[in-house]
């Protein structure tokens, strides 16, 4: 008998994990786990929209593999495979490419953001890069798919793809709702807090990598910007020391209250000591595994085929029934 329903969530493998993808993704799925039928993948097709070396490529997906399971995806109940092994999410992605509107394509902000950047590389691949993502959800019949806010635009375009297929053929596609966190946590820069923490900055000291060794994690918050009132509260233009305080408040559990009494007339010094300590107790054991896990290639390598045919397994039946529904002769 099984009554949980099925989450699906991917993350890209392109090089460093932050501590802002731990909090605000890695950590929820990994407590996500209990309560749900999880599966996750590697979306390293997602990540050729940006050209790629391919020795640096290969590196960071097994890297990130190994890391994610250091982190505590659970191989025995949950299924993490690489998304490029199962074949089933190209085939997916042009059926449905064909149910798309270019113009639903066009109005999606991701993609007028990243195009504006990068304009010298407009590929067909970073403009069709959400019916990927609406394959990914859509094969796995997936109930839930907890997103940032930068993805619950992409979410909204995969019910919309769904319900046009359903109600042109019959229902085919479960409609996926996206689960939000009581406790999802944005972590911003520690040099400019207005801005979310991202391995793209071109100022190393402004993110943690969840690889950074202790000394420099110490030495990245005692950089961190605060303000000029050094009293640790809660509060607006508080922006520095509200992001420190999240940062504490997910490491430790302790409550904003808890944090402000903790401590109460101690200066900025102590307290960024207290969060780097929490943040190291919190990552020292992930990287032990993640060292672990690396030198044993051939255990990954277990992991990740064994999660490609289950995940293989589930996609085909939902592809098949597309392709019949369609008129494709089987
Ligand atoms: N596009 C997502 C990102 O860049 C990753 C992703 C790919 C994803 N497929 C997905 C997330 C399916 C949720 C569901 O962060």
């Amino acid at each position: 008998m099984n009554e949980k329903k099925t989450l699906f969530s991917a993350i890209q493998p392109s090089g460093t994990i932050t501590l802002g993808n731990y909090i605000g993704a890695i950590k929820n799925w990994i407590d996500l786990q209990d309560k749900f039928d999880c599966i996750f993948a590697l979306a390293d097709l997602h990540t050729i929209t940006v050209r790629q070396d391919p020795k640096a490529f290969r590196k960071n997906t097994i890297e990130a593999y190994a890391l994610l399971l250091a982190c505590g995806i659970n191989i025995k109940d949950s299924i993490f495979f690489i998304q490029s092994h199962v074949p089933a999410h190209s085939q997916l992605s042009w059926v449905l490419s064909c149910y798309t509107q270019f113009g639903e394509l066009s109005r999606m902000t991701q993609f007028k953001d990243k195009s504006q950047k990068h304009s010298d590389n407009i590929t067909c691949g970073l403009f069709s890069y959400p019916v990927l993502m609406a394959s990914d959800i859509l094969l796995y019949q997936a109930d839930v798919v907890p997103v940032g806010a930068d993805q619950k635009q992409h979410l909204e375009l995969t019910r919309n793809v769904a319900e046009r297929f359903n109600s042109i053929y019959t229902p085919t596609f479960k409609i996926p709702e996206p689960y939000i966190h009581k406790n999802g946590a944005k972590i911003m820069s520690l040099q400019e807090p207005l801005k979310k923490m991202s391995k793209s900055d071109s100022n190393p000291n402004s993110y943690i990598s969840i690889l950074d060794k202790p000394d420099d994690i110490i030495k990245k918050f005692k950089r961190a910007i605060t303000d000029s009132e050094s009293s640790v509260r809660f509060g607006e233009g508080k922006d520095g020391i509200n992001n420190l305080m999240t940062i504490y408040s997910c490491m430790t559990n302790k409550s904003f209250d808890e944090i402000e009494n903790e401590f109460s007339g101690l200066g900025y010094g102590e307290f960024k000591l207290s969060v780097a300590q929490a943040v190291i107790d919190k990552l020292t054991p992930i990287q032990t595994k993640f060292t672990e896990l690396l030198s044993n290639k051939d255990y990954l390598e277990k992991c990740y085929k064994e999660s490609a045919e289950k995940a293989t397994y589930i996609a085909n039946k939902t592809l098949n029934k597309v392709m019949k529904k369609i008129g494709f002769i089987n």
